[in-house]
């Protein structure tokens, strides 16, 4: 199967079973923004479950989890998506968020500058680069298909176009090379122009005032609200460094070329710890925590060769990081080898309290120093407030480190059901194939846990057999009732959702093999085979697989 056509699947998936819907579908979408179905919300609130449970919840404070330097607190937090705007000037994102994107003056095209790929293509004197914004697999037949077109030639002479080897993007070419570009959706050359900042965050206006007085952010990251709440954490907890702050909620990005579904959205969810550790300490917590959620990936069912752990190169750290690890999974929709980043653990040193405190500092300086204006003021004042931490028991005071773990729902959400999604055919005896479709999720996060189904509807015993079974197990878990068509397609239903576990109320369940009285079967999504359980041991058979 190619790349376009499992893309094009999972996507025609996703909208016919209720998981993801384009946002605002029926005015034509508004791209980078997505809704969850039916299926999909119970997809995301198991996933956001799962992450909230496993580091925060059921984390024990008392006992130092495998490979951990030490024991630790962990606690949590819901902060607001609008801050006051001077928090984005001291975390940075006001002067650095920002991606740079060209313009097509033809088309008013807009373009992510390092994504804007092309070729170098001659014809006899004439080089031109010719650029693409196709998927990878159309590449080269949409860069050839344009170079013909450009040179004025037919697809018979594309002998007479010599293409050069590598493929490059936009901002790797001299700037002297710029006029001899051909954009994405052009047909003459020189049409872009140079590149220009772009910043990210979605600007809106707070109350009646609507000039820069009332300007104010769509947090970009969650990770912002933790910072500035540390002192009223440490303050109202009696937490003890090291500990751990976690948070879930929406996050937003002007993206300029939202894709991939819904890889790279405009609005999405964020999972993120910071972790406040002694500085000399930091170094160890960034290997635990680097190994602790690579493992959580794991333990959800997404297979281990398509994750990997890539430790960042220097100059892609982001403005604050003095160290990144991305946990990386092989997304359908890259060629293979490549993969595409679920999460970043970031060792964010001491960068973000001490801006918040003392003013912005300075990502090129080392040691990190307050950023000046031309008139030696700081450039975006701190608080101004006293963020160090005294230790009770040592009397030191110092400024924690950060090791920040954060994930993105969305991302994983992809990532999952890109993992689950299998094709089987079959043929019958007649010679019809079938092809189904069989959503293999982990039962943790399978939206339906379990689906409940009378042999016949037109049997009253069995019908309210079956819903006496329903009524027992709905409020423990995710139950869907179905006594329509035959067994085998609402056995098919289901495994297009990804239920694990469907449990059919037969004639031997009211007794007509007595040794069989008030059993069930079960029967397995994953390999099909049933087994017979009693109903009275139902609730915690299922309730110890699905959770
Ligand atoms: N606080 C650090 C931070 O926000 P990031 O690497 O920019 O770091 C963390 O984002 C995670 O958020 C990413 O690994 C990804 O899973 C998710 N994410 C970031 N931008 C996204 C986007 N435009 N669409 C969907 N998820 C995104």
């Amino acid at each position: 199967m190619t790349v376009e056509n499992l893309m094009d699947k999972l996507v025609s998936h996703c909208k016919a079973n209720g998981f993801m819907f384009q946002s605002s579908e029926i005015y034509g979408g508004l791209n980078g923004f997505w809704d969850y179905g039916p299926l999909g919300v119970e997809l995301k609130r198991n996933i956001k479950e799962a992450w909230w449970k496993d580091m925060y919840q059921s984390h024990n404070e008392l006992a130092c989890p495998p490979s951990a330097p030490s024991t630790y607190d962990m606690v949590g937090l819901d902060c607001t998506i609008i801050m006051h705007p001077q928090v984005w000037k001291c975390s940075g994102h006001y002067d650095l968020f920002h991606d740079f994107m060209v313009d097509c003056r033809k088309t008013k095209k807009r373009y992510r500058f390092d994504q804007l790929r092309g070729r170098w293509v001659s014809q006899g004197p004439q080089r031109i680069f010719v650029t693409t914004m196709a998927e990878p697999e159309q590449e080269q037949e949409d860069i050839a298909r344009r170079a013909l077109k450009f040179f004025n030639l037919r697809s018979k002479d594309i002998e007479r176009l010599t293409f050069e080897e590598r493929v490059l993007t936009f901002d790797k070419l001299d700037e002297s090379d710029r006029a001899k570009v051909l954009g994405p959706d052009t047909e003459e050359i020189g049409t872009l122009t140079d590149p220009r900042e772009f910043n990210l965050m979605f600007k809106t206006y707070v109350g009646a005032l609507s000039g820069e007085e009332g300007a104010a952010f769509l947090r970009p990251e969650t990770a912002q609200g933790i910072f500035v709440n540390f002192k009223n954490v440490v303050d109202s907890t009696r937490i003890r460094v090291p500990f751990g702050v976690a948070q879930v909620g929406k996050s937003f990005r002007n993206e300029i070329t939202p894709r991939n579904f819904t890889f790279r959205s405009r609005e999405f969810e964020q999972m993120e710890i910071e972790f406040f550790c002694h500085p000399s300490q930091s170094a160890n917590w960034y290997q635990y925590w680097r190994n602790r959620r690579l493992q959580w990936y794991k333990d959800l069912g997404l297979d281990s060769d398509r994750l990997r752990l890539r430790e960042h190169d220097h100059d892609e750290l982001s403005h604050y990081s003095c160290g990144t690890a991305d946990i990386e999974y092989a997304f359908p929709f890259l060629p293979p080898g490549e993969y595409g980043e679920l999460e970043g653990i970031a060792h964010r040193g001491d960068f973000d309290l001490r801006s918040h405190s003392e003013g912005k500092l300075d990502p090129k300086k080392r040691p990190l120093e307050v950023e000046l204006d031309e008139q030696g003021n700081p450039k975006h004042r701190g608080s101004g407030k006293d963020l160090t931490y005294r230790d009770d028991l040592t009397n030191e005071r110092f400024i924690p480190h950060v090791i920040e773990p954060s994930a993105g729902v969305d991302r994983l959400i992809l990532a999952l059901i890109s993992n689950a999604f299998q094709e089987t055919t079959s043929t019958d005896d007649k010679g019809k194939s079938e092809t189904r479709t069989v959503m293999k999720f982990h039962p943790r996060v399978a939206p339906v846990k379990v689906g409940i189904f009378p042999l016949l509807k037109n049997k009253p015993e069995l019908v309210a057999k079956a819903r006496e079974v329903f009524q027992t197990l709905r409020g423990q878990m995710m139950c869907f009732y179905d006594d329509a068509g035959a067994i085998g397609r609402r056995y098919a239903r289901q495994d297009e959702a990804g239920t694990p576990f469907c449990v059919t109320i037969d004639f031997d369940t009211l007794g007509e093999k007595p040794e069989l009285l008030n059993t069930v079967t079960v029967r397995h999504r994953d390999d099909g085979k049933q087994e017979r359980i009693p109903i009275a041991e139902l609730q915690g058979w299922l309730l110890a697989r699905v959770r």
